[in-house]
């Protein structure tokens, strides 16, 4: 079998997206834009991934840098982005240009399948069925179609009396279509399969007889067509696959339906997610079965979730990991792992290094912070908890406060098992609590407990008596 090139055009401009950002590396879902095709190509099955930039915008620069940097142990290079070649147009003269500067890094032998970098929506399984189709006909080359109630703005599809395709008549400037052309709703996705060698022979006769000037791609169908060649249509059933970004209100329409799409595979797979509308869940997030995930929720970047857990609502977890039937209402949680059964918040922020054992719980208006909470304790309230190990089964009062920082480095707090804390004790790191130790209230610990102790640091409370009285009553 044929190997197959991915070759993904994305030297445009992208000026309308008016941003410092290469628009490209701009988010969906919690991934760049950039990334979509690729993953999509990859996840199809392909050899070989060739990447279209120009030559001195951002992305180009930071893409190479983030490629390049791959080679270097400092920086990782995101999976999507491994292996991928780069080749540079040196100006933006049309795709068939763009494609032109590719040709190098294309077999004759192989099976080019061709995506832009800005239609992020197109999946693994179109990729490979048009791979399929084009490998099973005899074609040499395969056109990705899509029937659109509103086809404004794409190439339509012009064919012959008998069906068989003629040209694609373009609509971005006035002058390359006729009205009766305009009036055709089947249009060209941008998505193509060419056998290599007729792309490879065909691209130089392609010229810049059109209304922008630029070389067009398609009219590479026009010249296989003219030679005598068979050139195939795959009309694709799921329109949405078209959707393309040029500006952030595409942007967002492309994201509304990206995020329908994820929200609909969790939900398929058994989790019950109660008002989609308010919930954004990043497209690499796992979710367990029987989850729940309350409103207002975000579930973002590589965060996994357990079976049977509740999350939300009005919740945020950023790369965090939970367990099963673990429960988190109103609170911030990044980069921390959550263990089974363990519960979070109301009003909780786990920060990176927090880790939650078996059944334990952080409370309310808790934060904390690089520390191990042992299983079955419990910081239900107000307290502070940083460069902390905490043992098993302790329970720390409300207000409890490790002091990690004494202006110049941080310090561990050691606490034991089976430790009761008092209300309000703060303990001043470094500093360690033996198994089962006890802390008064109020108590500020500078040196170690021994297990099994009490700590009291408070000063004794003194009563004026008749205060009241002699301070002239009333
Ligand atoms: C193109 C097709 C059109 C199709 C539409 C689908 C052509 C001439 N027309 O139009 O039939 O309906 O896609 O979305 O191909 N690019 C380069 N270098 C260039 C020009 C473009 O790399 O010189 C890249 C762009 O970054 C983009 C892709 O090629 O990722 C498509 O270019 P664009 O200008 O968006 O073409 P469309 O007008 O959308
Ligand atoms: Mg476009």
């Amino acid at each position: 079998m044929p190997a197959i090139t991915v070759v993904i055009l994305a030297a445009g401009r992208g000026t309308r997206m008016r941003s410092a950002t290469p628009k490209l590396s701009h988010d969906l879902c919690g991934r760049p834009l950039l990334a979509w095709p690729l993953v999509a190509a990859r996840a199809a099955g392909a050899n070989r991934l060739v990447l279209v930039v120009g030559p001195d915008d951002r992305l180009a620069n930071g893409l190479s840098g983030e490629l390049a940097a791959g080679s270097g142990a400092a920086v990782t290079v995101p999976a999507w982005a491994e292996g991928v070649d780069l080749a540079v147009q040196a100006q933006p003269l049309g795709t068939a240009d763009a494609m032109a500067a590719a040709a190098r890094l294309i077999d004759r032998d192989d099976v080019v399948i061709v995506l832009a970098g800005d239609v992020p929506l197109v999946g693994a399984e179109l990729l490979s069925s048009l791979a399929e189709t084009h490998r099973a006909s005899d074609a040499a080359a395969t056109m990705v179609t899509a029937v659109l109630e509103d086809p404004s703005g794409y190439g339509r599809v012009v064919r012959d009396g008998d069906g068989a395709f003629r040209r694609v008549a373009e609509t971005k400037v006035a002058g390359d279509a006729s009205s009766a052309e305009l009036a055709i709703a089947e249009v060209n996705t941008g998505i193509y399969a060419f056998d290599g060698a007729a792309l490879l022979d065909s691209l130089a006769s392609v010229g810049v007889d059109n209304a922008q000037g630029e070389r067009y791609l398609p009219d590479v169908l026009v010249v296989l067509r003219e030679q005598g060649a068979r050139v195939a249509t795959l009309t694709a059933a799921d329109a949405a696959i078209v959707l393309g970004v040029n500006d952030r209100v595409d942007l967002a329409a492309v994201r509304a339906e990206a995020q329908r799409r994820i929200h609909e595979r969790h939900m398929l797979a058994g989790v019950t997610i109660v008002q989609p509308s308010t919930t954004s869940i990043d497209v690499g997030v796992e979710i367990g079965s029987d989850s729940v995930i309350e409103p207002c929720t975000q579930l973002l970047g590589s965060t996994t979730v357990g079976a049977g857990a509740i999350i939300g609502p009005h919740s945020t977890l950023i790369d965090a990991r939970l367990g099963d039937r673990v429960s988190v209402v109103h609170s911030h949680l990044v980069r921390c792992e959550v263990r089974d059964g363990a519960s979070v918040g109301p009003f909780a922020h786990l920060r990176p290094g927090a880790l939650l054992r078996e059944g334990s719980k952080v409370g309310t208006f808790v934060e904390v912070k690089n520390s191990d909470i042992g299983a079955g304790s419990k910081v239900p309230h107000l307290s502070y908890i940083g460069d902390t190990d905490l043992g098993e089964h302790s329970n720390l009062g409300a207000g409890s406060i490790t002091a990690n920082y004494d202006g110049t480095a941080k310090h561990r707090t050691t606490i034991g098992a089976r430790v009761h804390g008092g209300v309000d004790t703060s303990f001043v790191a470094p500093v360690t609590i033996g198994d089962d130790a006890w802390t008064a209230a109020g108590t500020v610990v500078t040196s170690d407990v021994p297990p099994g102790a009490l700590a009291v640091a408070r000063t004794r409370q003194r009563n004026v008596e008749r205060y009241d009285e002699r301070r002239g009553g009333g």
